[in-house]
């Protein structure tokens, strides 16, 4: 979480550093997570860091404490997502109404209600406590960012034959566009759901294995791989996308040319 100065209020920030670091000029923050960087680590004397574990509950009423805005970026997609993302924003949440934050801003993915798999049922879940609490807030949802679809085509690199869902359709973002857009919305009053964030094209996973295969200098095959169930029919409709509302500029390639190494090798 972060804390600030600037023409107030006070901004704390939980995870995703490139959410933190956006407008590190104009506000005095404090970043919170269970492994804390260096205070001022980014160059901007604004930082400070605290400890906060939200699956153990640890640390909460410090990152909270003296906050203006809360902006909720913490997950653990990975790890046990049910107690990071659901119980720990709840724990969050009652730090925040027992402190009168003003705001709590809350990151979120496009089109979790209509893709049931169990990240994204979590996510949902965190997304109605924080509109259930009496704390004002904003929920923005993001699409997938460019280092997080990477790392899944990072994992088939090695493979022969690259076996992909080649029929779903993303809408990737930069994240560095995407947390501007999220911090757009730092300032009270609270705005309940926000317009959702997307990147500036909707792609098949063929096409963005295609530009990642080519950015990396590889000849693989790419071969539909037919998942099965709910979730992966959703992905193939579209549903993780916002066509409308393409707020990103940088485009997938722009985004692989940008990489030294192998991109996404390194993101998660
Ligand atoms: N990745 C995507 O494509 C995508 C798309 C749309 C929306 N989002 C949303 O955007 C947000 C950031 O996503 P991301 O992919 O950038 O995530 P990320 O890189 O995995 O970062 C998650 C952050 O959560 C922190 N965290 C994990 N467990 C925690 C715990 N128990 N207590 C406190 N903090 C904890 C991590 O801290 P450490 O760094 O110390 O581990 C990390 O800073 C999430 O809410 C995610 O759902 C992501």
């Amino acid at each position: 979480m972060a804390s600030g100065e600037w023409n107030e209020p006070r901004a704390s920030t939980t995870g995703n550093d490139d959410t933190r670091a956006t407008r590190s000029d104009r506000r005095e923050r404090q970043a919170a997570s269970p492994a804390p960087g260096d205070d001022s680590a980014d160059g901007d004397s604004a930082v400070e860091w605290v400890e906060l574990d939200l699956e153990a509950g640890t640390g909460i009423r410090t990152a909270t404490d003296g906050v203006d805005v809360v902006v909720h970026a913490a997950s653990d997609p990975r790890g046990d997502h049910e107690a990071v993302d659901v119980d720990g924003t709840r724990r969050l949440l009652d730090a925040a109404a027992a402190l009168d934050v003003e705001h709590f801003l809350y990151v979120s993915i496009v089109g979790i209600d209509d893709i049931p798999y169990s990240y994204y049922e979590h996510k949902l879940e965190a997304e109605r406590a924080v509109e259930d609490s009496r704390v004002p807030s904003t929920v923005v949802r993001s699409t997938q960012f460019f280092p997080f679809v990477a790392s899944i085509l990072a994992t088939v690199r090695r493979l022969p034959v690259w076996p992909l869902p080649t029929d779903f359709r993303l809408q990737p973002v930069d994240v560095g566009e995407a947390a501007d857009a999220v911090v757009e919305h730092v300032e009270p009053p609270a705005a309940g759901r926000a317009p959702d964030v997307g990147g500036p094209a909707v792609h098949t996973g063929r096409e963005l294995a295609e530009a990642y295969r080519e950015a990396c200098g590889l000849r693989r095959p790419v071969v539909r791989l037919p998942l099965p169930g709910e979730a992966a029919a959703a992905f193939r409709t579209g549903a993780a996308t916002c066509p409308d509302r393409a707020v990103g500029t940088r485009t997938w390639r722009e985004w692989l040319d940008g990489q030294d190494g192998v991109p996404g090798a390194d993101a998660y």
